[in-house]
């Protein structure tokens, strides 16, 4: 079975390219089968996007980043923006994106949740996580957030309200200093935890 969480989806490949307007700016994204969000942009990682907490100084994760759907948006207000994911036709066609938007303060590297920044820092990692890979995931994205988070920094993220926001906004709460809903709507949550 391919998912959009698969290594290698293996669905043929097909691509579709999308314009939208989100904080105020224009954007251009491929989209490709077999990568979440063919052929739209997400409305959960829209109000993620539109909500999120920014400084124009920081480092930040956008750990599962898709074709690019968070991070390419977020490199346009911040310093610096890794991008990950373990999806390789996500990496390649995030590869392009960074491209054809003009960011060149953005990388994509390919792994497993945090593998890739191993013993890294960022004032924020921003997600829409891979909630059909499980509990176990989520879990994993959640705990571990600290260790790659300056204090104070910020895991902000999205979830449906009826499909683990629950259970996320739970383990935040034990996780994180303190946690702080940023905005609600669609069906989606936007949480904030405070390292
Ligand atoms: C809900 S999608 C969000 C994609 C993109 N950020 C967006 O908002 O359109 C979650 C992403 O996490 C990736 N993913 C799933 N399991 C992962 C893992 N173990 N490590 C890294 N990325 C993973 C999936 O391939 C997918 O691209």
């Amino acid at each position: 079975m391919s998912h959009y969480y698969s290594e290698n989806p293996n669905v043929p490949l097909k691509t579709r390219t999308i314009e939208v307007f989100i904080r105020g700016q224009y954007f251009k994204f491929i989209t490709a089968s077999g990568v979440f969000s063919f052929g739209k942009y997400d409305e959960g990682t829209r109000l993620l996007v539109e909500n999120a907490i920014l400084e124009k100084d920081w480092r930040v994760l956008d750990l599962g980043c898709g074709y690019g759907a968070i991070g390419i948006v977020v490199a346009k207000f911040v310093d610096y923006v890794v991008m990950t994911d373990i999806n390789r036709r996500a990496i390649s066609i995030a590869k392009k994106n960074l491209k054809i938007n003009n960011v060149r303060n953005a990388e994509v590297r390919w792994g497993n949740l945090y593998e890739p920044v191993k013993g890294q820092k960022f004032h924020s990692i921003i997600t829409n996580p891979p909630v059909h890979a499980g509990k176990e995931v989520l879990r994993e994205i959640v705990i571990n957030a600290p260790k790659h988070l300056y204090d104070g920094g910020l895991l902000q993220l999205v979830i449906r309200t009826n499909q683990g926001a629950k259970f996320i906004k739970s383990l935040m709460e034990q996780t994180f200093k303190d946690v702080r809903e940023l905005a609600k709507g669609s069906g989606y949550r936007v949480y904030a935890g405070i390292a």
